[in-house]
C-alpha cells in the first residue's frame, strides 16, 4: 500500500484545542496517517518536539513519509497509547504541553481487507491494530463462551440482539468454525429478525465495533491512556479528545468530570475534610462537533465529538 488515504477529523479545532506553543512538547497518541500531526508540526519551532505513537506498524512507516519534512524534533514510536508516561520518559522528558487522542480505526484499517476490520470486505477474522498481538477476532468469535459473547455485544456494541447472535455463533461454530468476515455476517444476518435486518443501518455494523473494542482492548486502554496523559501533562498542559462513539465518550467525559471537581465535602460542612483539589479545567462545556460542510465532505465525521480539558497548575 504506498498511499494511506485517512481523511483527518475535527483537524483545526482540536490543534487550535492543544494551543501549540512553539517551543512545546506535544503527543499524538493516534499517529494515524498524521494528519493532525503535521499541523502540530507546522506550528512548532525547530526546539519544539511531536511525539507520534501508533500501534499499528502500517500507520507509522507512512507517518514517517508524511512528516520528513518536519523541522521540529521528531520522535515516533511503536507503542499502545495505554503506555504513553512510560514512553515519555524512556524519551527523556519529565513532562508534555499537549496530548491528542482521535480514536477509533483510520480509514486504510478499514479498507485494507486483508486486515479483516470490515464487513463490506472478506477476509480472515483479524482486527487487530497491532498485528504482533495474539488476540485475534477469529479467537474470540470461535473460542470465547455465549456468555462472553453476548456480553461485548451487548456492551460495547449496544446490540439489542446480543443473545440470539451469540447464541447463533455458538451453533454455527459447533459444525465448522467461522473463519472470515462474511461467513459471519450472514451468522449475525441469521440470527436477527427479517425486519431488523432491512432497516437501519448493515446489521453486522454493532458486532463488527464490539469484537473490535474487544480485540484492542480499546476502551481499557483508552481509559489507562488518560490517566497516563494526566500523569505526564505539565501546568496549563492540555488534553484534546475525538471519540466516534458514545462509549468512549462517556469514558472521556466522566474522567473529565472526576478530574475538574474539588471539594465534595457536603456543603454544611464548616471546613474542607477531603482535601481534594481538581486537576482539570474542563474547556469544552459541551463538545466540539464537525461543521455540516466537514461531515458532508467525509461521512467518518459525523459521529465525532471534540472534548478539551487543562492541567491546572499545581501549587
Ligand atoms: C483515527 S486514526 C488517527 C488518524 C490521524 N489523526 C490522522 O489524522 O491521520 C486512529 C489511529 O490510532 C491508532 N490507535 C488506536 N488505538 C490505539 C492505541 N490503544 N494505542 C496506539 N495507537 C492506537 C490506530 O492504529 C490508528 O492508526
Amino acid at each position: 500500500m504506498n498511499v494511506f488515504l485517512h481523511e483527518t477529523v475535527l483537524k483545526e479545532e482540536a490543534v487550535n484545542g492543544l494551543r501549540v506553543k512553539p517551543d512545546g512538547i506535544y503527543v499524538d497518541c493516534t499517529l494515524g496517517g498524521a494528519g493532525h500531526s503535521r499541523m502540530i508540526a507546522e506550528r512548532l519551532q525547530p526546539n519544539g518536539v511531536l511525539i507520534g505513537l501508533d500501534q499499528d506498524q502500517m500507520a507509522l512507516d507512512h507517518a514517517r513519509k508524511r512528516l520528513q519534512d518536519a523541522q521540529c524534533r521528531l520522535h515516533l514510536v511503536k507503542s499502545n497509547f495505554r503506555f504513553l508516561d512510560q514512553v515519555i520518559k524512556e524519551l527523556g522528558y519529565d513532562h508534555v504541553d499537549g496530548c491528542l487522542f482521535d480514536l477509533g480505526v483510520s480509514s486504510p484499517q478499514l479498507d485494507i481487507g486483508e486486515r479483516g476490520f470490515s464487513y463490506q470486505h472478506d477476509a480472515p477474522l483479524d482486527m487487530r491494530m497491532d498485528e504482533t498481538s495474539e488476540l485475534t477476532a477469529y479467537t474470540i468469535v470461535n473460542e470465547w463462551s455465549q456468555e462472553e459473547l453476548t456480553r461485548i455485544l451487548f456492551e460495547y456494541g449496544e446490540e439489542k440482539f446480543s443473545r440470539r447472535i451469540a447464541k447463533e455463533i455458538v451453533n454455527t461454530r459447533e459444525k465448522m468454525p467461522i473463519s472470515t468476515t462474511h461467513q459471519l455476517v450472514e451468522v449475525i444476518k441469521q440470527a436477527i429478525p427479517a425486519p431488523a435486518r432491512r432497516t437501519g443501518p448493515h446489521p453486522a455494523r454493532r458486532t463488527f465495533q464490539a469484537i473490535r473494542i474487544a480485540v484492542n482492548d480499546e476502551l481499557n486502554a483508552f481509559g489507562d491512556a488518560l490517566a497516563a496523559a494526566l500523569r505526564v501533562l505539565g501546568p496549563n498542559g492540555r488534553i484534546a479528545v475525538i471519540t466516534f462513539h458514545s462509549l468512549e465518550d462517556r469514558i472521556c467525559k466522566k474522567f473529565f468530570q472526576k478530574h475538574a471537581q474539588g471539594c465534595i465535602c457536603p456543603p454544611d460542612f464548616p471546613v474542607c475534610t477531603c482535601n481534594q483539589k481538581a486537576d482539570l479545567r474542563i474547556i469544552t462545556k459541551k463538545p466540539i462537533l464537525p461543521s455540516a460542510e466537514e461531515i458532508e465532505r467525509n461521512a467518518r465525521a459525523r459521529s465525532a465529538k471534540l472534548r478539551i480539558a487543562e492541567r491546572i497548575k499545581e501549587g
